[in-house]
């Protein structure tokens, strides 16, 4: 072998080449869906020619070694979501806001992108939390309540999606009442508040945000880890790695 082709960019290998990969979906995405659960068929279907997917999924875009928070945006999250994401962050920034709701607005809803919904300010919170202020993961947990709760003095009222997505008579738990009344009390009460008068889904068809424009935002109140997102050893690093290889067994 000559240097030339020591240094030559190698051909990463399939893993698990020539073998039927099967992909088992996750059990909440299952749970309560009356969607019986492929396991035991896949089980027995397990052998020289098939395994469970490990590694990179060739169906989805490959992620950098070391992946930014826009890499996620561009090769991971849904278009719904990147597109609310961007959306509400171009609104907040177009309104003279703080570059500290900007980025809020930019991260409230990034548990939805490609992780899970259920629960998604708390998720998207723990998501950020390493990475941002304080102040800034606190208004992305606590919009979620907060979208319940109508405020005058913002303008603020209960969405009409709401009624829609769950029903006029649709009263939030216990947690969110007391979620909300507890951020109503906060000093960083309107960070998260200005996340949900943002939160706006009657998208503008034709209103495409460039995500780059949020480069230096998030390059002043995102730290990224020099490893990559996934990969830097954080207490949330997994879910990282989860959203990168979304189809793993185990
Ligand atoms: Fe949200
Ligand atoms: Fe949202």
């Amino acid at each position: 072998m000559t240097d030339e082709n020591e240094n030559a960019p190698s051909t990463p290998a399939t893993p698990q080449a020539g073998r039927e990969r099967m992909i088992m979906p996750q059990p909440i995405a299952l749970v309560g869906t009356g969607i019986p659960s492929p396991q035991p068929e896949m089980m027995a279907r397990l052998g020289p020619n098939a395994v469970f997917m490990m590694g990179d999924n060739p169906a989805l875009p490959p992620m950098p070694k070391a992946p930014t928070l826009l890499d996620f945006f561009r090769l991971r999250f849904s278009a719904w979501a990147v597109r609310h994401l961007l959306q509400s962050a171009k609104s907040a920034l177009d309104a003279g806001h703080d570059e500290k709701v900007v980025m809020a607005c930019l991260l409230h809803d990034i548990s939805n992108g490609a992780l899970i919904r259920t629960d998604h300010g708390y998720w998207s919170a723990q998501l950020v939390a390493p990475y941002v202020s304080e102040e800034i993961a606190w208004a992305v947990k606590y919009h979620q309540a907060l979208r319940y709760f109508p405020d005058e003095s913002v303008g603020y009222e209960y969405p009409e999606e709401y009624i829609r997505f769950f029903g006029p008579d649709y009263v939030p738990p216990e947690y969110i009442r007391r979620d909300a009344e507890e951020a109503r009390k906060h000093r960083w009460y309107m960070t998260s508040r200005l996340i949900t008068l943002y939160d706006k889904y009657s998208f503008q068809e034709g209103w495409n945000v460039d995500p780059e424009e949020f480069t230096d935002i998030i390059g002043r109140h995102f730290r990224q880890p020099k490893e990559g997102l996934g990969f830097d050893n954080s207490p949330v690093a997994h879910m990282w790695r989860t959203m990168i290889w979304p189809n793993n067994f185990l």
